[in-house]
């Protein structure tokens, strides 16, 4: 890559990482209580909950609710306030569980649409009317990303920040509502983030607090799979909850923590293939999301991670993923770049941004003597690292090579 190129890619991707945890004059806040928004009378057709994701190239997909069974699935929009030159027709479901009856979920997906460009647009034929940005077509971009974001006093502090933030993709490995089984939070949950999630593509995937399962009742993520449908049908997957997508020279994977990863499995499978097909000219970062950390040092879940890191880690390096981000642990992490549980300038940068605003409260204690991969869990406020790309390290692997074999072997 030219000089220019390389410098240009670097100072590319920030990562808005927050975290909240401690120096040594600074206490860790205890937890906040869960939001309650008022009840509010409205139109049965009035758009609910409109939050926004990628759908493929130069296509977003976008989702909302109304209370009205009759309310069309169509989205209008064009790119002057009030003018939609364009609309499109998309699908509609519902879903029950025991007795609360989901409203009508609405997914369309419209495009083509120009990159870097801001687009109005109204839901079902019905104002309010909305606007989003898309993200550019190349560097840089900037990605906001939080995990375990939950709908407590936090949460509202953490999407201040976010707002404040000239982001262009917000990235959510897992746990975002907190509903568990209280389907009324998964409402209460779009109806506090849609400010931000009507107007930049949000990029979720699944955590323990999405799963919702009773045996022999009811399948995991019903809920998260009817209001959070993301592009895995475009992605070549069988299964919401594992997929990705591209955006601007960045090629991004969103695994699956809670469905299965061993070998013989679908996303196994499905991961392999999607990983083989990464062109690095095309996207020089390569990011992998998923809920459970598989390098953690603190207490909290310690392990969690280590099945589908045995599984999986090997497609990750035989890759040279750059990063991975994961949730689940409630304090901020990261380490060098790692592999096998040593520390591999080959390996991928982990970092746990699990702090978002869950009701839980900031996991504390961390294992003592550090490992050596530990890059920092020192408590701050903030943190800002800089993090080159693997292309150009060396460390790219060929189909020759015994390692990038694995990727490509049946
Ligand atoms: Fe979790």
């Amino acid at each position: 890559m030219e000089v220019m190129g390389m410098k240009q890619m670097l100072m590319a991707l920030v990562f808005l990482l927050f975290s909240a945890t401690a120096t040594e004059d600074y206490v860790r806040p205890l937890p906040r209580e869960t939001i309650s928004l008022p009840w509010k009378p409205r139109h049965p057709s009035l758009p609910q909950q409109v939050h926004i994701s990628l759908a493929g190239d130069k296509h977003m997909r976008v989702s909302w609710i109304t209370d009205d069974e009759s309310s069309p699935s169509i989205v209008e929009y064009g790119i002057s306030p009030g003018k939609y030159t364009s609309s499109s027709e998309g699908e509609s479901m519902t879903y029950s569980y025991m007795f609360y009856d989901s409203g009508k979920i609405h997914h369309v997906v419209i495009g083509p649409l120009q990159d870097d460009t801001v687009y109005f647009y109204r839901c079902g034929g019905q104002d309010p009317e909305f606007k989003f940005k898309t993200p550019p077509s190349q560097f840089p971009i900037t990605f906001s990303v939080v995990g375990d974001l939950g709908q407590t006093g936090w949460t509202s502090s953490t999407l201040d920040h976010i707002t404040n933030c000239q982001y262009d993709v917000h990235l959510l490995p897992g746990d975002l509502s907190y509903a568990d089984y209280r389907q009324h939070l998964w409402d209460s949950f779009g109806e506090l983030v849609q400010p931000l999630a009507s107007e930049r593509p949000w990029m979720v995937t699944e955590g323990n607090h999405e799963k919702e399962s009773i045996p022999l009742f009811k399948a995991g993520f019903e809920a998260y799979n009817a209001r959070w449908k993301m592009p895995y049908e475009e992605s070549g997957s069988g299964s919401n909850l594992y997929y990705s997508f591209e955006v601007a020279g960045v090629h991004i994977v969103m695994l699956g923590s809670y469905t299965d990863y061993d070998e013989y499995s679908d996303q196994y499978s499905w991961l392999k293939a999607d990983l083989s097909k990464v062109d690095r000219k095309r996207t020089p970062w390569l990011l992998v999301l998923f809920h459970v950390p598989w390098y953690n040092s603190n207490w909290a879940h310690q392990g969690e991670g280590d099945k589908m890191m045995a599984s999986m880690e090997p497609l990750l390096y035989a890759a040279n993923v750059d990063i991975v981000l994961a949730g689940h642990v409630h304090a901020y992490e990261r380490s060098t770049r790692v592999y096998n549980g040593k520390v591999d300038p080959c390996g991928a940068v982990h970092v746990t941004i699990g702090d978002g605003g869950n009701r839980e409260g900031l996991a504390q204690r961390y294992k003592n003597p550090k490992p050596d991969w530990n890059d920092d869990d020192e408590p701050v406020q903030s943190d800002h690292v800089w993090i080159n790309s693997l292309v150009n390290s060396g460390c790219i692997l060929n189909e020759k090579n015994d390692f990038r074999k694995i990727l490509i072997s049946p």
